[in-house]
């Protein structure tokens, strides 16, 4: 069953907003509920606090550029296929305790160093990301500096609009759900060979390994069942995060630290 959570009141949003020295992580609980087993998605109501939902996006405001994609080289581009737009977050006490939830999430093995900078990205009227897997094919793109490949992406809705029309994010090679409890979170009113398409709900994440096979890192490969897109955006506007992590170390100027 999904939880619901109680919003912090008013005030404690004007009192802390403006600043997050003094935030304390709080030890927050949100619902977790396996959508495949195999690859491995789960989705996670409530994975933000309202609080955080609300830091992020004002922190994140104003430093938005269009969103790049890497090619085969490594190097960045724009690209007619990722029209919306992105920044790195700033580490601060908000997006460490993020950080943290998110390796505890993943099990107490993974250690922070192997945390991209968390990425809020931003899709208004139109802006989509075309098919892709959040997996590189290219070695360049997973050399020690960079932690090898990414083993798991968290895509947290930060804040949509009520009444927002488009902007899911659809697996296409997955199978739809049978159960309609599912419908909440998924759109079940796409055909079957859409695959599956969860919503975009505020503060709710989508969690999901990228890569299988070998546990030790030899032999993992990238699994192409996670091809998936930011569908449209056709009414309304989503503000989300990647949180990425990789299967090493990243060097530390490919770290948030750094940002
Ligand atoms: C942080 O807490 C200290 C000690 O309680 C207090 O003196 C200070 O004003 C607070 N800073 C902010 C920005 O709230
Ligand atoms: C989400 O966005 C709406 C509309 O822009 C805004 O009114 C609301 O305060 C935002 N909520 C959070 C938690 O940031």
């Amino acid at each position: 069953m999904v939880q619901s959570f109680l919003p912090l009141p008013l005030w404690a949003l004007l009192v802390t907003a403006a600043s997050a020295k003094n935030y304390t992580c709080p030890n927050h609980l949100y619902s977790v509920q396996i959508f495949s087993e195999d690859p491995l998605i789960i989705y996670i109501p409530g994975f933000l606090t309202e609080y955080e939902s609300h830091h992020l996006e004002s922190v994140s405001a104003g430093r938005f550029t269009s969103s790049q994609i890497a090619d085969q080289s490594g190097q960045q581009h724009l690209a007619s296929t990722r029209t919306s737009r992105s920044t790195s977050l700033h580490s601060d006490e908000v997006s460490r305790c993020i950080e943290e939830r998110a390796l505890q999430f993943q099990g107490y093995d993974i250690p922070r160093t192997h945390l991209e900078p968390l990425q809020a990205v931003q899709y208004s009227l139109g802006e989509k990301y075309a098919p892709h897997t959040d997996w590189f094919t290219s070695p360049l793109q997973t050399s020690s500096e960079y932690g090898g490949n990414r083993l798991s992406s968290f895509f947290v809705y930060i804040n949509t609009s009520d009444d927002i029309v488009g902007g899911g994010t659809q697996f296409p090679l997955l199978d739809a759900p049978n159960d309609e409890r599912w419908c909440k979170f998924v759109n079940c009113d796409a055909g079957w060979e859409d695959g599956v398409t969860f919503r975009p709900i505020s503060r709710n994440a989508v969690y999901w390994r990228n890569l299988r096979g070998g546990k030790s890192g030899k032999g993992r490969i990238g699994d192409r069942r996670t091809l998936h897109s930011g569908q449209p955006v056709q009414r309304g506007k989503k503000l989300g995060m990647n949180i990425w992590t990789r299967e090493a170390e990243l060097d530390g100027i490919y770290r948030s630290e750094a940002v």
